[in-house]
């Protein structure tokens, strides 16, 4: 794709809060004045998200992924290539942040039945990512792949997450017994210096191994080797990725709500946050998007669910996402959000142009129930339902803003992935919270070692096994 500024422009993400607002929702809505009394709030975030860009100290180097990576970004695409030539089967060996994005840009821009389409058709080897423990999963993926056909992307920052070391050492045990020499099989994408990995690699004789850099937290770094090296596997234009993640980053610059998407949707949300919003549903209408939600609902949760302030006061904040896809929920869920409590606001992630338009064709005209529908395309069909669910929400007085994909690619991908990442930014700038720690995620992380009898653990262990079930209490 050649990208003029015309194309660029005809690419451009939007976001459209007029369903958040008083003019449409009456006094559900947010005000014209609201939104004037946050102004001050909102610049002050900008500011705090601008002058400490990245700034790795802060967690915040993702903010520069767009712009520092061009020798890297040819390693990855020099490993790829050969990684497609040798292998039949790539698979990612990572949780959470290591494994959400991942996913994420598999279903977003590859085919959704990919791993059946035919070699001739796909333009990588068949993909997984294994982000769970699951004995199931683990057994019944090694049915399906053959380990010494395969490479293995092993992501973990730390080098210390039991669920990817245990993966780990259950490829690599079954790699040795299939006579394979490890290195050739495997990928690192870790920390520099520290972490296990790095040791690994070492004792291996020197896997090739890619850098999650210092200031790039695990649910900030789809725009690191950590997603570019898996979406390049599968002959995703990774370049595109990261440019349309730089126009997002450039249509973000002004500290003005009228002209800065990200700042304005979390202003909105901030508002909703405060006056007991305490859900966020997003929407996507697009199978193409449905992991979208889970990424974002990582990146929306672990980043603003806190409880102490930067300045050190008590707090407990955050909104609980909530994954919904469109059309499909719009049956289960929809109810809800339309009669329900007023807690939620929910975000549509609404496609202007389908790759596939699937005409549908005329039959039935003697059932009007039926007939109605020949004539038409699939696409107008979920455009009208997403246009209508919209409509449904606001005449019932519940929050909902859009934000317009015009179609979905690399670009388009790349200018969302930023967006919500500034948006989450601002967000916690704003709640004035630590938005890159984790420190709620590490509390499991201990007692699971304590359980698995990890040394330095044992007084874990001893109240563990002290808060073990009151049988009283099972019934
Ligand atoms: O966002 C995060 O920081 C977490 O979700 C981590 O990515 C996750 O816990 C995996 O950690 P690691 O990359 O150290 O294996």
């Amino acid at each position: 794709m050649r990208l003029t500024d015309d194309l660029r422009k005809q690419l451009r993400v939007t976001v459209d809060y007029t369903n958040m607002t008083d003019k449409y929702l009456g006094e559900k809505g947010i005000s014209q004045k609201t939104l004037e009394a946050h102004k001050k709030l909102a610049k002050e975030a900008h500011a705090y998200v601008t002058s400490n860009r990245g700034k790795d100290e802060l967690f915040m180097g993702w903010t520069e992924l767009p712009y520092n990576q061009d020798e890297i970004v040819a390693d990855i695409l020099e490993t790829a290539k050969g990684i497609r030539k040798k292998f039949e089967y790539f698979v990612v060996l990572g949780i959470g942040g290591s494994a959400l994005g991942p996913s994420m840009a598999f279903s977003a821009l590859c085919h959704l039945h990919y791993n059946d389409l035919p070699k001739s058709k796909r333009k990588g080897p068949k993909f997984y990512v294994e982000d769970n423990v699951d004995p199931v999963r683990m057994k019944e993926l090694l049915d399906v792949i053959d380990v010494k056909k395969t490479c293995f992307n092993v992501i973990s920052k730390s080098g210390a997450t039991s669920e990817t070391m245990t993966q780990y050492l259950i490829v690599s045990d079954l790699l040795k017994k299939a006579g394979c020499d490890l290195k050739e099989h495997l990928v690192f994408t870790t920390d520099a210096a520290r972490g296990n990995l790095v040791k690994i690699s070492k004792e291996l004789g020197g896997v090739k191994s890619f850098v999650l850099g210092d200031g790039v937290g695990g649910r900030f770094s789809e725009l690191s080797p950590v997603g570019l090296l898996p979406a390049a596997v599968l002959g995703i234009d990774i370049k595109l990725l990261l440019k349309g993640a730089a126009y997002m980053d450039k249509l973000c610059k002004a500290p003005d709500l009228k002209k800065n998407p990200a700042l304005v949707s979390a202003t909105l949300q901030y508002i909703a946050m405060k006056e007991g919003k305490n859900i966020g549903v997003m929407m996507p209408y697009s199978e193409n998007l449905r992991y979208l939600s889970d990424w974002y609902a990582q990146l929306w949760a672990e980043s603003l669910g806190k409880n102490v302030t930067l300045s050190g006061e008590k707090c407990n904040v955050g909104q609980t996402p909530v994954k919904a896809l469109g059309v499909t929920d719009q049956h289960s869920q929809v109810q809800l959000y339309t009669e329900g409590p007023y807690d939620k606001v929910v975000t549509f992630l609404s496609v202007g142009s389908y790759k596939e338009k699937s005409p549908i064709p005329h039959g039935c005209e003697n059932i009007p129930d039926v007939g109605f529908l020949g004539g038409h395309t699939m696409e107008e069909l979920i455009q009208a339902e997403n246009k209508a669910t919209a409509y449904a929400l606001t005449k019932a007085g519940r929050l909902n803003y859009t934000v317009n994909v015009p179609e979905i690619n690399e670009f388009t991908l790349g200018e969302l992935l930023y967006y919500f990442e500034l948006q989450t930014a601002y967000a916690g700038a704003m709640l004035n919270i630590d938005t890159f720690n984790q420190p709620g995620v590490e509390a499991g992380k201990k007692a699971t070692f304590a359980l698995l009898g990890k040394p330095g653990y044992e007084g874990q262990r001893k109240e563990l096994d002290n808060a073990a079930p009151d049988p009283a209490y099972i019934v």
